[in-house]
């Protein structure tokens, strides 16, 4: 989408939609006398028959029959509350973008008054708006039909583009791809999306600019003792791959960030094989690793100081003659024996080997995102992620960014009594719980991996995907985690 910043006033403002956002009981304000004028006295009039009062999320479109630059006038009732949290722009964003798409608009654009025009808002906005142009229609013979909005306009009598607004402009920008590459990723069925397309993708990041990395098959995979990676791809005819992508910045990197994502392309349980129902979004179990390849993807661009390695184990989880079986044990590279007595339990086996990977490359932080467990979405719903952390401050940053992202996460606790619950009785530790706290069980099962770096564990099995559409998230993939990484490595 192209973004443009306009200092113009209210009237002059050429668009086929102009959003002008409202608080409740300015609908009587100078922004609609101003258009008022214009039209001679038909959008008064218009607000009086409908009982239009600026209400939170209360919208009135009213076209402007040739008498204003703008095609359709779109109030964009936002309520009493003057000081709206970023998020919620991006909510208000969102709801313009489908108006105007629901008027076939191409040229949208909103009208800020002068005491509304802050940078944050205004990237709000933008990344509200371009987040919301996402569908996934490829498969659909029927398309929604409508054309793309192709520009958005920010204008306000006293808006300049300073380079300050121009950079966080781009920003914002250059990291939406990388949330639509993870929501692609993530929305093309399993069968498409196997472990094979994640490295064919990862393929085409790593021809891109200033990206080093492997991507190995079975052999290597052997030969570098993943053995629990090979254990769970054990039981599938898709090969498994294991991912490496580095971005190494211009000059000497501050600090080095690992980077994991659990890239299950499908989980039917294994053995331990799962109900249908709870089978039926399970392509979607590789969206840690679809949210980690989203942020290789664009880290050229956004260029951080900081060195980032992203590490994704992809592999299915399927049953069959040669699958692992409950009561398996798995020997990991670093010494420790697992039991395996529920091989639905298959996405702590495979980052284990991802975190024994990241830290023998000696990393300052690992974050890992995962959707781990059920346990976490009864915990926290659909909306929240947990953060998992041996750091508070590190904990404390992520919460930070993703609340400023719109990605809220939630601190859950390493309560080390419970670590009693993954004691094996033939093997040092078990890959289940004893049935309570089960996102803490797994969480605890990786720690075992992480040595003493510092590291958060995301477990975002709740809002990775989405099973109904809401302001900038469509249904399917979210690509959760994307802006929250990229705010937090452009903060190093
Ligand atoms: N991929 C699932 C977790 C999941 C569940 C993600 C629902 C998204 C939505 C994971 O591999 C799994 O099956 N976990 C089990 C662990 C249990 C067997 C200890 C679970 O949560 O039931
Ligand atoms: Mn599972
Ligand atoms: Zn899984």
């Amino acid at each position: 989408m192209n973004i443009r910043v306009q200092q113009q006033t209210l009237t002059k403002v050429t668009s086929d939609v102009l959003v002008v956002p409202l608080l409740q009981g300015e609908q009587g304000g100078e922004s609609v006398k101003t258009l008022d004028t214009a039209l001679n006295g038909a959008l008064q009039q218009q607000i009086k028959y409908s009982g239009f009062a600026a209400k939170e999320g209360e919208t009135l479109l009213f076209p402007t029959q040739g008498r204003l630059p703008s095609r359709t006038l779109l109030l964009l009732g936002l309520g009493k509350v003057d000081n709206l949290e970023p998020d919620t722009w991006r909510r208000y964003a969102a709801r313009a973008h489908r108006e105007a798409k629901g008027q076939g608009a191409k040229h949208l654009a909103w009208f800020f008054p002068v005491a509304q025009q802050s940078e944050e808002k205004l990237v709000a906005v933008v990344e509200g708006t371009c987040l919301a142009a996402y569908s996934f229609e490829k498969y659909k013979s029927e398309k929604n039909g409508k054309p793309p909005v192709e520009t958005l306009t920010l204008a306000g009598m006293e808006l300049h583009s300073s380079t300050a607004l121009a950079k966080a402009l781009d920003v914002a920008q250059q990291v939406i791809p990388g949330v639509f590459l993870a929501r692609d990723l993530i929305n093309e069925p399993a069968s498409v999306s196997t472990p094979t397309y994640l490295a064919e993708h990862a393929a085409k990041i790593l021809r891109s600019n200033g990206i080093q990395g492997e991507i190995w098959g079975p052999a290597k995979i052997k030969a570098a003792k993943m053995s629990g990676l090979l254990a769970v791809a054990r039981g599938s005819v898709e090969e498994p791959r294991f991912i490496k992508l580095v971005y190494k910045p211009t000059g000497k990197p501050k600090k080095k960030i690992a980077l994991v994502g659990k890239g299950l392309t499908f989980d039917s349980g294994g053995l331990s094989l799962k109900p249908p129902k709870s089978m039926e979004t399970m392509k979607h179990d590789m969206s840690g690793g679809a949210t980690v390849l989203g942020v290789m993807s664009v880290i050229s661009h956004l260029k951080p100081q900081v060195q980032v390695t992203g590490y994704v184990p992809a592999t299915e989880n399927m049953p069959s003659g040669t699958a692992q079986k409950p009561g398996d044990i798995i020997r990991y590279k670093n010494g420790k024996t697992v039991e395996v007595l529920n091989t639905d339990a298959e996405g702590r086996l495979i980052l284990a080997d991802a975190l024994i990977q990241a830290v023998n490359d000696k990393p300052d932080v690992i974050i890992d995102l995962a959707t781990l467990t059920g346990a976490c979405v009864v915990a926290l719903g659909s909306q929240i992620a947990g953060i998992f952390s041996n750091n508070q401050e590190l904990s404390e940053t992520l919460t930070r960014y993703g609340k400023e992202a719109g990605e809220p996460l939630w601190p859950l606790p390493l309560v080390k009594e419970y670590k009693e619950d993954i004691k094996s009785t033939i093997a040092d530790i078990k890959n289940t719980g004893s049935g309570n706290a089960g996102a803490i069980a797994a969480a605890l099962f990786l720690q075992e991996f992480v040595g003493g770096v510092p590291w958060a564990h995301l477990d975002i099995a709740g809002p990775a995907f989405s099973e109904k559409e809401s302001s900038y998230i469509a249904k399917g993939g979210t690509g959760f985690g994307v802006r929250t990484l990229a705010r937090y490595l452009l903060s190093l």
